[in-house]
């Protein structure tokens, strides 16, 4: 069976094929991915050797690669990770979160109708949901929770799942759709909360809480969402979507204290910053539906995973030192210096 994984270079997409590589070791993995600001080859180094798995440097917009490689490949299955990822920058600029986003995803739908590929996975977001109220800890995002977006990201990321349903609909493509909470593990780009305090911390530097901190998001380890995707490629139900998550609601500020503490830092290095425009409050997945069709259940604890997690980052100063060390600085003081 051969899989290609788009946007295998970035923080889940790699965990994806690490956990497939080991898993499933009858499986060719093909990785396409543009290399973006957010890609990073160094990250695929120990699986670049071998024979199941090949890497191409290809933008998923590109009609002619993305057909050029589907007739080399004849992929079995398609995981599409491929996206630009970050709120705060599609806040900055919609514009590539639309192209990408939504107009890849449609290039490689239209490659997989003209190579028959057996499955198209699109990897969503709880955030094409919208946010949940604080005051109610009783609500939670179900499969028919209505779309309701509320970021360039989040609009981006929905109008992609619109369109795979209509691909489904239209042309009998068949299609599944996941909708995973915040992820957190090795590999995840320092733009976002948990890799970027940690760095931040080890340098003792400010540690900027957007507003309060008392925003809630639903943590969930990198490789219990790999298993989850990798559930619903076997036995998930084609035009289906499936949301995955454990259960694990932190508020931001309880975090940042968490990895304060861990690294034996200062709470006085946190700094309240101006909020995120259009800051989500709440998100809280219910996962009833992947649990009850297909058996998952998040296997790593919070409070394992955000220790083995800062442990990662300690080990592997150089991956992470490589990259706030460049353009992230100029991305660092756009974003952060008059916040
Ligand atoms: P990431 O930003 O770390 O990685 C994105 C990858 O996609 C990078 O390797 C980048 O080079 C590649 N890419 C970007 N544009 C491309 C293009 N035009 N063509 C080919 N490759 C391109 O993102 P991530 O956090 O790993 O997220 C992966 C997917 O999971 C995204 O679709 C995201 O919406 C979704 N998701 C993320 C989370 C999370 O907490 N990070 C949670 C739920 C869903
Ligand atoms: O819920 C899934 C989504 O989770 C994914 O679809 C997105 O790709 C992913 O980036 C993530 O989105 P968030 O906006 O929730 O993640 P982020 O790490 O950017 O922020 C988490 C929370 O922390 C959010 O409430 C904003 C806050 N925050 C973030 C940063 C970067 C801060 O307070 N300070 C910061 O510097």
């Amino acid at each position: 069976m051969t899989i290609i994984v788009t946007g295998g270079a970035g923080f889940i997409g790699s965990n994806f094929i690490f956990y497939m590589l080991k898993a499933n070791p009858d499986c060719r993995i093909v990785c396409l991915d543009k290399l973006t600001y957010a890609g990073n080859l160094s990250t695929l180094a120990s699986v670049m050797k071998k024979p199941n798995f090949r890497f191409v440097k290809a933008d998923i917009c590109d009609r002619e690669a993305v057909d050029r490689l589907f007739a080399e490949e004849k992929p079995d299955v398609v995981v599409n990770f491929a996206a630009e990822s970050h709120v705060d920058r599609s806040i900055e600029d919609p514009g590539i979160f639309l192209e990408t986003n939504i107009l890849g995803t449609q290039v490689l739908m239209d490659a997989c109708r003209k190579y028959n590929v057996k499955r198209f996975h699109q990897v969503s977001t709880d955030e094409v949901y919208g946010d949940l109220p604080l005051d109610r800890p009783d609500l939670f995002f179900t499969e028919t929770t209505p779309i309701h977006t509320s970021s360039p990201y989040s609009a981006s990321k929905a109008s992609a799942d619109l369109l795979v349903m209509a691909y489904h609909r239209t042309y009998g493509l068949p299609v599944t759709i996941s909708r995973c909470s915040n992820n957190y593990g090795p590999y995840q780009f320092p733009e976002k909360l948990i890799p970027l305090m940690i760095a931040n911390a080890l340098n003792d530097k400010p540690l900027p809480v957007y507003g309060e901190g008392l925003n809630v998001r639903d943590w969930l380890y990198v490789e219990d969402h790999c298993k989850a995707i990798d559930l619903i490629l076997r036995g998930g139900k084609i035009g289906e979507v499936y949301n995955i998550g454990g259960h694990n609601e932190m508020r931001n500020i309880d975090i940042v204290k968490l990895i304060c503490k861990e690294l034996g830092k200062p709470e006085t290095l946190i700094t309240h910053v101006t909020d995120r425009k259009g800051h989500d409050m709440r998100y809280a997945i219910d996962p009833t539906k992947i649990h009850a069709e297909l058996g998952w259940l998040p296997e790593t604890k919070f409070a394992d995973g955000i220790v083995k997690t800062i442990r990662w980052y300690l080990a592997n100063r150089p991956w992470w030192e490589e990259i706030v060390s460049g353009e992230y600085q100029n991305y660092y003081r756009k974003m952060y210096e008059t916040r």
